[in-house]
């Protein structure tokens, strides 16, 4: 039986990425898991008694073992008590899920310094911190696989949270290159808008969002793992967003900034 570390479990994408690896199917990582077999988890989140419910359920309705591991990962305390689990060789972490996060409601200059750098510490420090720890076992090891959860935002400028989702896919694609052939495959993800707590924690009104914009978890997780197991590593889970992505890479920087805004003003979160 393989084990998964998910960040920000507890909510949203997170969450649906603890339901589908505690149930079957397939991770990606390249580990021979058995037929049917779901993983061991450890779930990462600040919640405590929230983190517990989810471990009783989780366990109950799948029979895997589930281990609890709170932490803030805006600290340097939570990243590395995470950092430490990790580097356990004697219990083995298979697949690591980089997915909390957070965003800030705002423009430049509006959000206070410390927030951006809250966000900076819990979407790069913690994503490369952890990365580094689940990768060097892994590459050990021989096998394994991570995700970390990106943003299409990576790809338009659009503030502090594109630019750190844009490091997260720059970062991910570089280490998947220098990592090819040890047997560990890492993958950036990168949804559209997802039904989360994400707006609602943030304070950002969704009613001018279309309804076709919105992803639902299940379903993106359930792609984002068949695109880890198929070795991108890049993936675009649904073809409204790889059509409109396809569509930004087109567009000259120049534009692209001026039209992100004015679309972003119009039909992005408030
Ligand atoms: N929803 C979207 O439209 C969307 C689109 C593109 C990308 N994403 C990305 O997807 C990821 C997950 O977002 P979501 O939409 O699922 O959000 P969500 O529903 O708000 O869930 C966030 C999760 O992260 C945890 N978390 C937040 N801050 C944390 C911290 N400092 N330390 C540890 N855990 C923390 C939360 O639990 P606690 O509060 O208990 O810590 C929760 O489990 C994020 O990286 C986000 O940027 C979301």
């Amino acid at each position: 039986m393989t084990t998964a570390l998910i960040t920000g479990s507890t909510a949203g994408i997170g969450a649906a990425f603890a339901r589908r690896l505690a149930a079957s199917g397939t991770d990606g990582s390249g580990a021979d898991r058995g037929h049917g077999a779901g993983h061991h988890l450890v779930l990462v989140a600040r919640d405590r008694e929230r983190l517990r419910r989810q471990a009783t359920e989780l366990h109950d309705r799948h029979g895997v073992e589930v281990e609890v591991l709170p932490a803030d990962l805006s600290t340097d305390e939570g990243i590395g008590a995470v950092e430490a689990r990790l580097a356990d060789r004697t219990h083995p972490v298979d697949l690591l899920v980089n997915n909390a996060g957070f965003g800030n409601k705002g423009e430049y200059l509006d959000v206070p310094l410390a927030d951006e750098l809250k966000m900076l510490k819990v979407h790069i420090e913690a994503v490369l911190r952890l990365t580094s720890a689940a990768t060097a076992s892994m590459r050990e090891r021989g096998r394994g696989g991570v995700v970390n959860v990106a943003s299409v935002a990576a790809f338009v400028p659009r503030g502090t949270y594109g630019a750190s989702k844009a490091w997260v896919v720059q970062f991910t694609q570089g280490a998947a290159h220098d990592l090819a052939g040890s047997g560990v495959r890492l993958m950036a993800l990168c949804p559209g808008f997802v039904r989360t707590e994400f707006h609602q924690r943030a304070e950002m009104g969704t009613d001018n969002i279309p309804g076709w914009m919105w992803l639902d978890a299940d379903k993106l997780v359930a792609a984002a793992l068949a695109d880890l197991a198929r070795g991108r590593t890049v993936s675009i889970p649904d073809p409204r967003y790889k059509a409109l992505m396809g569509l930004v890479k087109l567009t000259p920087r120049a534009l692209l900034t001026g039209m992100t805004s004015r679309t972003g003003r119009k039909y992005g979160p408030q």
